[in-house]
């Protein structure tokens, strides 16, 4: 048994339990702590065998077991249950240490926790940790801000842990402070729009082409074989395939059709409109889970009149397709247009290929498509938008007629798909010559002198409206 452990975790909820789990798999000997520790006696008996763990029944014990300069993670749910964790252990805490949080917090929360923190010579690390219960266990996709220096003794542990794809680890510095904390947040947002597109390709299926969900599932099986290959394509096929074994029905007909939130894609969209960027795929996807909960609007508004479905053609299925992996495109280079933002707000210097190198594996977007992403960012690290990227410029361009007929036809159907229109949106508004936002100028300066620039002179003008032409 080792004296001292080489990393800690404290919290050993769903996700903690796993965590330590993976370092001790890996070899590391690791201190583990919670404050019911009936948990850690239960992670003990369990799971002790796996590797080498240091249980603590106290704080100042776990801390005592930690080699200098200290490592530990803390796992608890974000906000208050995270500053009191933080405020019992860092005063048990010596400078040089390093104090992980893994938990989903807000990047600001890790700015004002970093900034204390620092104070007192401590490495304070807002880590975004994604991949659900399995990902912590088997390989999680990490997202580390804080301090460099913090990163050339934690990186490489978390490194070793993280998911791996074609050997590169799933796992990179991010930037200073709330970095991690900001990128696991928008991976959310654009975790969120994604499911929104894979569920409206759904319904477009189901009542537009009257497909059944088993059908269905095999439509997303074929899909996952090309360009759109994904966890999440994956587990929808498998989520339609499951029959309900209390009535024999189809196990998404059995689910309320009502969608909830945490607060991530939230977060992501607030953010997004303080730092002024478009993120129009992932606000259609929070307000979409917003309006499917409105069960009281939705009861009185069910008889309003309009059509009931169509009767498109089962090879409408490959312009659905189409219109997902545009719509996704799109969503992606918005989610990516918020990490340039942030860093650029923060002074972060985050590098995006990094970010869509890490999103590979491990998480709940991970897919083939990030690969791409990478490769754009290779290409011009700077790009002010993925969609003029050569490659993905192409591909849209070639999926945009079917993306057109998908958007048109659930109109006509009156199918709702905020997220493919909003995307096709985005993107005329993007390419457009003129956009009428010239006539919202010339508005603001009638009611409120708000002045106008013109296309022809440099300056700011007003025109004396009450005056005659
Ligand atoms: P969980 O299973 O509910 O476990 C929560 C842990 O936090 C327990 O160990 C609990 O200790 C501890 N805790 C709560 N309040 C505390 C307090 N005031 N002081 C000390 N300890 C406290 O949660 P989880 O799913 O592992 O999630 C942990 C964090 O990871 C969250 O921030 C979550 O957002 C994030 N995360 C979760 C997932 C996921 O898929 N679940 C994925 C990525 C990130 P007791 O046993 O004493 O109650
Ligand atoms: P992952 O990145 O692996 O998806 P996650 O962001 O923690 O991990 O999300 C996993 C689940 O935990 C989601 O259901 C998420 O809810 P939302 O989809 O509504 O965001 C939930 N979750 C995320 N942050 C949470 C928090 N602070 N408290 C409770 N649940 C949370």
């Amino acid at each position: 048994m080792a004296q001292q452990a080489v990393i800690g975790v404290t919290g050993l909820g769903v996700m903690g339990r796993n965590l330590a789990r993976n370092f001790a798999r890996h070899g590391y000997a690791v201190a583990v702590h919670n404050r019911t520790e009936a948990k850690t006696k239960a992670l003990m008996e369990e799971f002790g065998h796996e590797g080498e763990f240091l249980p603590a029944g106290s704080a100042e014990a776990f801390v005592a077991s930690l080699a200098r300069p200290r490592k530990m993670v803390i796992m608890v749910q974000a906000g208050p249950a995270t500053d009191a964790v933080i405020e019992e252990f860092a005063p048990l805490l010596e400078p040089g240490d390093i104090l992980v949080d893994g938990g989903n917090a807000h990047y600001l929360d890790t700015r004002r926790r970093e900034t204390a923190l620092r104070d007192r010579g401590i490495h304070f690390v807002g880590a975004g940790i994604s991949g659900g219960e399995q990902g912590a266990l088997e390989g999680p996709s990490i997202m580390p801000g804080g301090t460099r220096e913090a990163y050339e003794s934690l990186g490489p542990i978390l490194e070793d842990i993280a998911a791996k794809v074609d050997g590169v680890p799933c796992c990179a510095y991010v930037g200073p402070d709330g970095a991690g904390h900001f990128v696991k947040m928008v991976h959310n947002g654009i975790e969120y729009a994604d499911m929104q597109l894979i569920a409206e390709s759904y319904d477009l299926l189901r009542t537009g082409a009257n497909l059944t969900p088993p059908q269905i599932a095999e439509v997303f099986r074929t899909w996952n074989t090309g360009r759109l290959d994904s966890y999440l394509i994956d587990i929808t096929a498998e989520v339609l395939s499951h029959t309900d074994h209390a009535t024999g029905e189809p196990f998404v007909d059995v689910v309320v059709d009502q969608a909830e939130q945490k607060g991530t894609g939230r977060w992501t969209v607030q953010t997004a409109l303080d730092l002024g960027v478009p993120v129009t795929g992932i606000a259609e996807a929070v307000f979409a889970r917003s309006i499917s909960g409105h069960a009281d609007m939705r009861a009185v508004a069910r008889g309003l009149s309009g059509p009931s479905g169509a009767e498109l053609g089962s090879s409408f299925a490959d312009d659905v397709e189409q219109a997902l992996y545009a719509s996704k495109v799109v969503a992606y280079a918005q989610g990516f247009n918020q990490i340039q933002a942030g860093s650029a707000e923060y002074g972060w210097d985050i590098d995006l290929g990094a970010m869509a190198t890490i999103w590979r594996g491990g998480c709940i977007i991970r897919a083939r498509f990030l690969d791409r992403i990478r490769a754009a960012y290779e290409t011009d690290a700077r790009a002010a938008t993925l969609l003029s990227d050569a490659n993905f410029a192409a591909e849209v361009g070639a999926a945009q007629d079917s993306w057109r007929d998908v958007v048109v036809a659930a109109t006509r159907a009156g199918i709702p798909v905020p997220g493919f229109a909003s995307a096709l949106s985005y993107y005329d508004a993007l390419r457009a010559e003129r956009l009428p936002a010239a006539l919202v100028q010339g508005q603001r300066d009638f009611f409120g002198a708000h002045t106008y620039r013109r296309v022809d002179r440099e300056g700011v003008y007003h025109t004396q409206w009450e005056l005659p032409d």
